[in-house]
């Protein structure tokens, strides 16, 4: 699946092994680190792979170039799972020049120890490559402060990094016509609704804290044609370019569509009975929801979820006179992402003295969001009566 147009070749790999991404976020579907060659009278090498697939990227270069030599490394995103492959590419090809700014600079030397034939790029500068023009674009904290994009002027075509990017394997192709979610059994090729979800989780679990910086690289990036969007996770992008960037204007906006997260966790099922109890009134209302118990489920889902709809309620019992903590984490992390423009309310159960829900508004009214009520905490089991579900459903119907 190389070619994807006469001078542009996929070098990237296909990651089904990795089982949690980052140490900390599962892979149902697995990754993809992609990489491009970009092939004139010079070649460039954009970004290069994880370090458990050395040998499979070398081979990919080589059967795309045979015995051509690389002479530019373009280093868009200085995290590993890109960038831990630099090395490697130098001692196969000691007169490749490493593209990139001057943030990236310590980070080569820090990680690679490589400090020698660097070619330091500014905003706007480009090189040529002949007949084909790469130019560079700042896209600090989007989500590393070294982050920045290259422009292929002549093929309109944007090397993107992480941004636009994608949990998920790819499987048939590479470009968004051919491309499906691997482990996808339904409409799993019109790709971008088969990718959605989980575009939604990689932006909300990684790149979540940083809409301001993702708007900003949004703005200074409208100004460009884009045929075709090549980041580094999930598939390319031509057929979907308007509705992938439309998406992550309204992600980094914090925008969402009506509907309801409910993130609950329980120890001995009193706030979890709550929570079912919430989701079948809103059922019987009509209003689309999502119920995540973080007992058993990574948070991740959660965040892409909180990400999804404009209202979020949130179940935690009192523990240690404080949030349970997986729900903590959740709400630490909603916190951290600085999460905006939502409809919040919490519930939970205690036994002598609650104080989860009134520590849970507390941090849901720091960021802002509308509290529906002041909560229900409710003292050892649920009951109809000591938590009005179908009250709090109402209001959140209105
Ligand atoms: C380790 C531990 C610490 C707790 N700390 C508190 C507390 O500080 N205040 C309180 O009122 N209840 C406390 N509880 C009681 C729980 O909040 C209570 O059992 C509640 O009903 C659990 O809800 P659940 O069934 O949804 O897990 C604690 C329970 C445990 C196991
Ligand atoms: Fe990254
Ligand atoms: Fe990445």
């Amino acid at each position: 699946m190389g070619k994807i147009t006469e001078k542009i070749r996929y070098v990237g790999v296909n990651d089904l092994n990795k089982v949690i991404f980052e140490g900390m976020w599962p892979l149902p579907f697995g990754v993809t680190y992609n990489s491009y060659l970009v092939v004139d009278e010079k070649v460039a090498l954009i970004d290069t792979a994880e370090a458990g697939f050395a040998s499979e990227y070398m081979d990919n270069i080589r059967k795309e170039l045979g015995g051509k030599q690389i002479d530019y490394l373009v280093v868009n995103h200085m995290e590993p799972d890109h960038s831990s492959l630099i090395k490697m590419v130098r001692d196969a090809y000691p007169a490749v020049r490493i593209v990139c700014n001057a943030k990236t600079v310590p980070m080569i030397k820090g990680y690679h120890g490589i400090s020698e034939n660097l070619h330091v790029v500014k905003e706007g500068e480009s090189i040529s490559l002949g007949n084909s023009t790469l130019t560079f674009y700042m896209a600090p904290m989007v989500h590393w402060p070294e982050t920045m994009v290259t422009y292929f002027n002549e093929e309109k075509t944007l090397f993107s990094g992480d941004a636009f990017g994608t949990f998920g394997a790819v499987d048939g192709g590479i470009t968004d016509s051919d491309a499906g979610l691997t482990g996808c059994t339904d409409g799993c090729r019109d790709t971008f609704d088969a990718f959605k979800d989980e575009m939604r989780r990689y932006y909300s679990n990684i790149v979540g804290k940083f809409g301001l910086t993702v708007q900003a690289a949004l703005k200074k990036l409208s100004g460009l044609e884009i045929a075709r969007i090549c980041s580094t996770h999930g598939p390319v992008w031509e057929k979907n370019v308007g509705e992938v960037v439309s998406y992550y204007d309204r992600l980094s906006k914090y925008e969402a569509e009506d509907g309801v997260c409910i993130v609950y966790a329980s120890m001995y099922g009193n706030t979890a009975q709550a929570a079912k109890a919430l989701s079948a009134e809103l059922q019987k209302r009509g209003v689309p929801h999502v119920l995540h118990n973080l007992c058993t489920e990574n948070v991740s889902y959660a965040y892409r979820d909180a990400f999804k709809y404009n209202t979020l309620v949130v179940g935690a019992p009192t523990y240690n006179n404080d949030i349970f903590p997986p729900v903590y984490n959740f709400m630490y992390g909603i916190s951290a992402r600085l999460m905006k423009n939502r409809r919040f309310a919490a519930f939970g159960s205690f036994t002598w003295a609650g104080a989860s829900v009134r520590l849970m508004n507390e941090m849901a009214s720091k960021l802002g969001f509308e509290l529906l009520t002041e909560g229900i905490s409710f003292p050892q089991a649920y009951s109809p009566e000591k938590c009005d579900m179908a009250a709090l459903a109402d209001l959140i119907a209105e």
